[in-house]
């Protein structure tokens, strides 16, 4: 059977509209893989500094190492200058992404204020020049993750405008401004308004947290995909398109232990239970019952410990 791709990167066919959201300290390898094998149709890797590109820094090139059965993979990249994004995107080309994604959406203070993530839609020139030259300069497509804007500059029209003329492929759209934290209410209308203003491909992204909200968002936006960030997190069945609360026990077990083995195979034994540690938080959020075991869940040093507790959590749920 031929399946109809979903939207184009360019020329990249893209199947599925449901994709994981690029996010520090959780979209690594491992877990991006099994959210792709679960039907994410993109994987973007977590944030990488152009700056540590550059200098070889280990933890930043770490981010961008991938397997093929990912593909399409997009590298996401960031900084407050031009020629750093430039010269870090030429040094990655190489490393065969599908596309490179430009994060104009972080909020954290440290980096917006310096002018990078968020803080670049406060300098749309820049932004025209940063696209012109990475289009010009680059053989793959370029790509931009975007947000409302500051609440004082909500210019996401403009933008949209600005990457498309010079050269994106593709917008996706957080419909929150940089102040608007993580509670405020999500304002789907900006990713409608960017739908209508552009001609690429638009991702819808903000508080879809079912199976019903993906097809609700591309429903009220029109736009062509969805991506899920926070509620991905320990809930990678709702990219195959079943909600939390429809996962059996069995299942959150067997996906936790496929999940640590690629963190330990990924990461080492000790970084990767370590770095497990902020999954099993969520992959256990629903289970009321593992309330009393969280503590020594969180603890465990080993692998084989961690899954014998696990047993003995099943064993008292069927209880
Ligand atoms: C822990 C965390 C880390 C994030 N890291 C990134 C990142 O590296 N790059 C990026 O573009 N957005 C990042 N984001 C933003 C998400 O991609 C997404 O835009 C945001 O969480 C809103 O989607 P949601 O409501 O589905 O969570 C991060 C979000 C969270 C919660």
């Amino acid at each position: 059977m031929t399946q109809t791709p979903t939207f184009y990167v360019d020329k990249i066919p893209i199947y599925g509209d449901a994709i994981l959201a690029p996010m520090m300290g959780f979209s690594d390898l491992p877990y991006r893989s099994l959210c792709r094998e679960l039907g994410s149709s993109i994987s973007y890797t977590e944030f990488a500094r152009a700056e540590g590109l550059i200098h070889n820094m280990r933890r930043v090139s770490e981010k961008l190492e991938y397997v093929e059965e990912e593909r399409p993979i997009a590298f996401q990249i960031y900084s407050h200058d031009i020629d750093y994004m430039v010269e870090a995107a030429l040094k990655i080309q190489p490393l065969r992404p599908d596309f490179i994604d430009i994060n104009m959406g972080c909020p954290t203070k440290a980096i917006a204020n310096s002018g990078a993530g968020v803080g670049l839609m406060r300098k749309p020139i820049k932004v025209a020049r940063l696209f012109k030259r990475l289009k010009k300069e680059l053989d793959v497509p370029i790509t931009a993750k975007i947000r409302m804007g500051w609440d004082d500059c909500q210019n996401y029209k403009l933008i949209s405008r600005i990457v498309e003329e010079n050269g994106a492929s593709l917008i996706a759209i957080h419909g929150r401004t940089r102040e608007g934290g993580r509670e405020s209410k999500v304002n789907w209308d900006v990713i409608a308004e960017v739908k209508e203003t552009v001609n690429i491909p638009v991702i819808g992204n903000g508080d879809v947290k079912t199976v019903a909200d993906i097809a609700k968002m591309k429903e009220y936006t029109k736009c062509d995909g969805v991506m899920i960030g926070r509620a991905a997190i320990g809930n990678p069945w709702i990219f195959s398109g079943k909600d939390r609360d429809e996962v059996t026990f069995e299942e959150v077990q067997k996906m936790m232990s496929k999940h640590l083995d690629r963190n330990l195979k990924f990461y080492g034994e000790e970084l990767g239970i370590n770095l497990f540690r902020k999954h099993v938080v969520q992959y256990i959020a629903p289970i009321p019952t593992t309330r009393r075991y969280r503590r020594e869940l969180l603890t465990r040093e080993r692998k084989e410990e961690f899954l014998l507790l696990l047993e003995q959590i099943y064993e008292n749920l069927v209880k």
